[in-house]
């Protein structure tokens, strides 16, 4: 057993996904990129699908033209990864309040109650949108996107940035990941990280919950 380590809220940051973590847009992402595939006549498996969550736009695209064995020229290869947006932002422009995941926003509503700092650590560009439409960017204390991060998540960068804007040390942060890349890059930044999701995935994480509504803050400040 761990020895029990006192550290006050307000020197804990809270560090959260986006992409499947706050809000259900995993499903959406998963929807563009497989009609991409099958525009470009190929299609990957709900499998492969898990490789793509938390990596950026562009080693998504190589990914999916990797399983197709697809080769594109520079100019194709941007134009995909428009097209891709552009259908992804379609389905992004239906979302409002109600599509918060189940629990989030009670999660970082009595976070914050507690002091804990809070910020958004994610790869995606359209991050400030989706907020926005959920009427959730007032819960947030700083906000860390794919435009603000050079490396995508395994690497630590975005969780790094994040625990810097929140003035907090990375050993007193938790990701709150859906993705295998992203509880990979939380260790790497040397921080605790909640998986949400399911167990045969995301089984390095310190602890695994179906969801924001079967997690406590209490359970969350106990892992560090
Ligand atoms: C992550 C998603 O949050 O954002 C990935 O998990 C996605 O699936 C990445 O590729 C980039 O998103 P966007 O919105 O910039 O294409
Ligand atoms: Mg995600």
């Amino acid at each position: 057993m761990r020895a029990e380590v006192h550290i006050n809220p307000d020197q804990v940051g809270f560090l959260f996904d986006l992409d499947g973590v706050l809000v259900d847009t995993a499903r959406f992402h998963f929807q563009a990129w497989r009609q991409l595939a099958q525009e470009l006549g190929s299609d990957f498996t709900e499998a492969q699908n898990e490789q793509l969550k938390g990596v950026s736009r562009k080693e998504s695209l190589e990914k999916i033209l990797n399983w197709g064995g697809i080769r594109l020229n520079k100019q194709d290869f941007e134009h995909y990864m428009a097209l891709k947006n552009e259908w992804y932002l379609e389905l992004v422009r239906t979302l409002t309040p109600s599509d918060i995941l189940p629990g989030a926003e009670a999660f970082l509503i009595e976070a914050r109650n507690q002091g804990i700092g809070i910020a958004l650590g994610s790869a995606s560009k359209n991050a400030v949108l989706i907020l926005e439409q959920l009427k959730i960017d007032h819960l947030l204390d700083a906000v860390i996107d794919g435009t603000q991060v050079e490396r995508s998540k395994p690497h630590p960068e975005v969780f790094l940035k994040g625990a810097r804007a929140l003035g907090k040390e990375p050993a007193h942060c938790v990701v709150f990941e859906d993705a295998v890349a992203g509880i990979e890059a939380a260790k790497a930044g040397g921080m605790r990280s909640i998986g949400i999701g399911t167990d045969d995935n995301l089984g390095e994480a310190d602890l695994v919950r179906a969801s924001l509504a079967e997690v406590n803050v209490e359970e969350a400040l106990n892992i560090l």
